[in-house]
């Protein structure tokens, strides 16, 4: 990217919570590897109660409250989910249900970047379907490719969870740069 554009800032949502994690470790890898004028931010999720419209209509939780800020402040979202059951993990989706509800709707019109990493061969291809069908309803604009499925993932990443394997850095290096210029492009 040229250096005469403004600095993205992105929100990076890992779906997994526990410490081991490969979605986590490939997001900490797309923090180092985020192109020039990009900065990646984490959301915490895993503190979040269950969605309850009665509690929603009292009044946000300060963690619910704090996630929403962080996604109306971003300019783009970066999700990296596990598949569990062909599907996104339900504490990323408690996240998404939580972040939908009124008064604003921080994923309208929102650029969104989507990669995952599984054990499977696939990794984690149908739940990352599963998110872009949430997003049509968010009227976010995830971007179309490249599609960063890692499978494998106990073969890419070390003990100490870094992202060992060259191709899937470069995947990741493309996936981040196109997000840069898709968020430029809907600016
Ligand atoms: C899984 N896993 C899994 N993997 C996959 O490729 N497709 C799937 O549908 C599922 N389903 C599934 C359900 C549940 C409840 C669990 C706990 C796991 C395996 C999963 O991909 C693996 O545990 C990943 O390592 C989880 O991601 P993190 O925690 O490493 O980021």
């Amino acid at each position: 990217m040229t250096s005469d554009r403004r600095p993205i800032k992105v929100l990076g949502i890992s779906g997994s919570l526990r410490a081991g994690s490969f979605n986590t470790a490939a997001l900490k890898a797309a923090i180092a590897l985020a192109p020039e004028g990009m900065t990646i931010e984490t959301a915490e999720i895993g503190d979040l109660p269950h969605y309850n419209d009665d509690v929603r209509l009292a009044g946000y939780p300060p963690a619910v409250q704090r996630v929403r800020d962080q996604l109306t402040a971003a300019d783009a979202i970066l999700f990296v989910t596990p598949e569990y059951n062909y599907s996104i993990p339900g504490v990323l989706k408690n996240a998404i249900d939580w972040a939908s509800r009124p008064p604003s709707q921080p994923f309208d019109n929102k650029p969104v970047a989507i990669m995952g990493a599984s054990g499977g061969v696939i990794g984690t291809a149908r739940a990352q379907y599963q998110l872009r069908q949430m997003l049509v309803f968010l009227n976010a604009f995830p971007l179309n490719k490249p599609e960063v499925m890692i499978g494998a993932a106990q073969t890419k990443f070390d003990a100490e969870g870094n992202l060992t394997d060259e191709p899937t850095k470069d995947f990741i290096r493309q996936l981040l740069t196109a997000l840069a210029d898709w968020t430029e492009r809907l600016r």
